[in-house]
């Protein structure tokens, strides 16, 4: 992948920048601005080298159409507090705002243009809109620098089309991300181990196959255990359980035991009557659940078990927390399988928490983000390189 380097001198120069500044908002307030920190490096890096940077960004998924709620005005101001300097933020995408604003750039300033997928080209099927787009995108600009990690896995116009358009280069976020994940797409050190979590099995089905080549032990907790536990003929109660999944289960469960994959179970669950009651009715071992009760979190024999399960490996993934960790209750899975991920990381072993709840988990529970190897900003984007598929977003730069 060409680098910033290769895109020459930059002094003056107009250079685009794809960013993913899809943060959790309460109202207007940024919950968690990790993807904007990280987004960092590469803009001070362009300023630094007298670039005129002209950001492009989308935050959630406003289908298409200008809305209120999705505007990027929190994420200006914050970058702006980030950087030491007023960013403009144009009020639309490539019109005649976005126009002035960039035209108005001063060398080693930074504007943000808004959400880019109030225009519904950026996420159209057809080639012909997207290309539309990704022209008027590449006319305010002399370069592209790719560096919204969280949506190289789109065929979005900015993120594939426009760097088809202008010189492209890669951005400092992106190439650590790849470089990262790819000490556990490539030939990872062993012993290699990949905790699963989240609610469903179904969002994971393309990377737990693949894994079953790859990893030699997966441990499973989240929501998506229930079907795991259903698939071996145990009672899960009212937990979450995907039925349809069970079959396609059973078929992994087989297949590790063929190629000599250890898949780790929680050995007890943390019950509750009710989603939302208010506190937890128990400890209860994984095959015994009651009928009535729900399964909210992986129990303290679990937690210990699947911290012993990484202690001595050499690398780990780990994507989808053990429970539902927001709630203090049910928090206890997730922070003692991060705590153990910490100890093997400071055992030497290469550790990798892919984005979204994950990373999330890892600040919420109060974790040194330097106690692990490498966290993701990418969500998809870091569980579509497990699964060992190509990104649209970085084969186009290759
Ligand atoms: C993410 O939050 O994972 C990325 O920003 C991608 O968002 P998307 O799933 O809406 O494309």
């Amino acid at each position: 992948m060409k680098t910033i380097d290769s895109l020459g001198d930059l002094r003056g120069k107009r250079v685009l920048v794809r960013s993913d500044f899809n943060v959790p908002l309460d109202g207007t307030t940024i919950t968690d601005d990790g993807r904007i920190r990280a987004a960092l490096p590469t803009l001070r890096r362009l300023t630094g080298a007298g670039a005129r940077v002209v950001v492009t960004a989308h935050l959630g998924r406003p289908k298409g159409e200008p809305k209120p709620e999705f505007s990027l005005a929190p994420v200006a101001a914050r970058l702006g507090e980030l950087l030491g300097a007023d960013v403009a933020l144009a009020d639309d995408v490539t019109g005649p705002s976005a126009q002035k604003v960039v035209g108005e750039l001063a060398d080693g300033q930074v504007a943000l243009l808004e959400n880019v997928r109030f225009d519904a080209r950026e996420t159209a099927k057809d080639d012909a809109e997207r290309e539309a787009l990704a022209g008027e995108l590449a006319a305010l600009a002399d370069a592209f620098v790719s560096d919204g990690f969280g949506v190289v896995h789109r065929k979005q116009a900015s993120v594939y089309d426009v760097a088809r358009i202008l010189p492209a280069a890669v951005g400092e976020l992106v190439l650590k991300e790849v470089e990262s994940l790819s000490r556990a797409t490539g030939d990872p050190e062993r012993p290699y181990a990949v905790v699963l979590g989240g609610s469903k099995v179904s969002d994971k089905l393309g990377v737990i196959a693949n894994l079953l080549t790859k990893a030699d032990r997966l441990l499973i907790g989240g929501g998506m255990v229930f079907t795991f536990l259903a698939a071996k003929g145990l009672e899960v109660g009212t937990s979450l359980l995907e039925k349809d999944q069970i079959d396609t289960v059973k078929g992994y469960l087989a297949t590790a035991e063929e190629n000599g994959v250890e898949i780790v179970l929680p050995a007890d669950i943390v019950v509750a009557d009710a989603f939302d009651a208010p506190a937890p009715a128990g400890v209860v071992p994984a095959d015994a659940i009651p009928a009535d009760k729900i399964g909210l979190d992986i129990g303290p024999e679990s937690g210990e078990l699947f911290a012993a399960k990484l202690a001595d490996t050499r690398t780990i993934a780990w994507n989808g927390p053990m429970g539902v960790f927001e709630r203090a209750d049910y928090a206890a899975g997730t922070r003692t399988v991060a705590q153990g991920i910490v100890d093997a990381t400071a055992n030497g072993a290469f550790s990798i928490v892919g984005g979204g709840d994950s990373a999330a988990a890892v600040r919420v529970l109060g974790f040194d983000e330097a106690g692990f190897s490498h966290i993701s900003t990418g969500g998809g984007a870091s569980l579509e390189l497990l699964e060992g598929k190509e990104l649209p977003g970085l084969t186009v730069l290759a």
